[in-house]
């Protein structure tokens, strides 16, 4: 197991461009199950959950080849149904969304149930009621999910509450369905814009992605695909916080900024000046931190995978505030940890009580999430000291190379085998 060993202090100063999407990407993979032809995605990160996904597609006879590093050349011609098993979804829960395009084009699917996770349980009802809405039937069987159907018809399906990867695999099942689907209180994440773009250009016809209301209307076959990925707007929301925390000057290139609008205001509030170009931010610390109270929500509020990362910069801000986690029920472990290093951290219930501290102190800290661990990153590139980060391949589940890339702009930063 590799751990971090940072020396804070060092104000990051420097430029880099966003890396491609995971969150994106995985749903462009899975795409692939109803594609007729060949696929090809530029700029896909080199990350843990892209290989377990590929993995899981060569079971199901989708083929892949990577080109020149970044490349990803798909052959799904070979394509057919399966089970996703319990060792490959276990460990990514994005796995689920191969239900939906394998019992939409092949008739059934077999994928274990995910079972709960760190950040909380993590439920996939409202798939499974999305799929029975358009036909399918459904067993839930020693931990496996049976999904059947002749061929999927359009239905009105009206989310309980907005998922993004629910509304992802639904709107890849009604692309193959008998008429129309019509997905309300869908997620708006840009992440499901992508994909619906995506299916367009496969032959699909989605409307409305971005908002509330996405309308499917289904096709008889879809063709394969050439897509870039688009830019990681966590990752920069990561690398933002990373110039504030260090009283730095950081410029993400290569990004879209109104992806992470919530994100800029939030640190415009607390004090740090933050400019946009039309594919290009940059974030520079001007002075105190003001504390500001955020509250997580699904796109286009605040994003709950930079609730971690926000927090870390709450810890030194001149006053206390609020930090308000909405969409996963156990998204704070990372509290405790920042804890070890000198924060004032109180929790009650799904509220974090933080009040800001002069200084952090490095300290021997462990990994318990993705972005519990890029907290805690950031925390120990600006606190006193040593800070050791344990078990990072959590972190290497969705930032790739992260440490070259913070020492590239000034961090003192090491990978070292535990
Ligand atoms: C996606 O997870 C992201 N993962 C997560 O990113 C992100 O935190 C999350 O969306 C919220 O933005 C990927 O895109 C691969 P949800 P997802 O379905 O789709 C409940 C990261 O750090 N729910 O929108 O699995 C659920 O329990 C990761 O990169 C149900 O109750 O999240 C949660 O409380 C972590 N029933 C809430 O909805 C359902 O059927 C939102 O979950 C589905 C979800």
């Amino acid at each position: 197991m590799d751990q971090f060993r940072i020396r804070g202090g060092a104000p990051l100063r420097g430029e880099m461009e966003a890396s491609g999407s995971k969150n994106a990407t995985l749903p462009m993979l899975a795409a692939s199950l109803l594609a007729e032809g060949p696929c090809r995605l530029r700029g896909v990160p080199r990350l843990q959950d892209i290989y377990t996904i590929l993995d899981l597609l060569e079971g199901f006879g989708v083929r892949h080849e990577w080109r020149g590093g970044r490349e990803l050349l798909l052959d799904p011609s070979g394509a057919r149904t399966g089970t996703a098993p319990y060792n490959l979804v276990r460990t990514m829960r994005a796995s689920v969304m191969v239900l939906g395009p394998l019992v939409t084009r092949f008739g059934r699917a077999r994928v274990s149930l995910p079972g709960g996770c760190a950040i909380g349980a993590r439920p996939i009802d409202q798939h499974i009621k999305g799929l029975e809405a358009m036909g399918a039937g459904i067993r839930l069987e020693t931990g496996y999910i049976e999904a059947r159907a002749e061929r999927l018809r359009g239905a009105r399906i009206s989310f309980d509450l907005i998922t993004v990867t629910g509304t992802k695999n639904l709107m890849m099942a009604a692309a193959l369905a008998e008429g129309v689907t019509v997905l309300e209180n869908a997620a708006r994440e840009p992440e499901v814009v992508s994909l619906a773009a995506l299916l367009n250009q496969m032959g699909a016809r989605v409307k409305g992605a971005g908002t509330p209301i996405i309308e499917v209307e289904g096709v008889r076959s879809l063709r394969g695909f050439e897509v870039e990925v688009p830019p990681d707007r966590i990752e920069t929301g990561t690398l933002m916080i990373a110039g504030a925390i260090t009283r730095g000057d950081v410029t993400v290139r290569r990004c879209v900024p109104a992806h992470v609008d919530a994100l800029t205001l939030r640190l415009r509030e607390a004090g740090l000046d933050v400019t946009e170009g039309e594919d290009w931010v940059r974030v520079r610390s001007e002075g105190a931190i003001r504390p500001v109270n955020v509250r997580t929500a699904p796109y286009p509020g605040f994003p709950t995978d930079l609730q971690a990362q926000f927090m870390a910069l709450m810890t030194l801000a001149e006053g206390a505030c609020a930090v308000t986690e909405t969409i996963f029920e156990n998204r704070f472990m990372h509290a405790a940890e920042l804890g070890r290093m000198g924060a004032r951290i109180g929790l009650d219930g799904r509220t974090a009580h933080v009040e800001g501290v002069p200084a952090l102190q490095g300290a021997v800290v462990m990994a318990t999430d993705l972005r519990a661990s890029a907290s805690l990153v950031l925390a120990g590139l600006a606190a006193r000291g040593e800070t050791v980060v344990r078990r990072v391949y959590h972190l290497d589940r969705g930032y790739e190379s992260l440490e070259t890339r913070l020492r590239s702009i000034g961090a003192d930063i090491q990978r070292v085998a535990e």
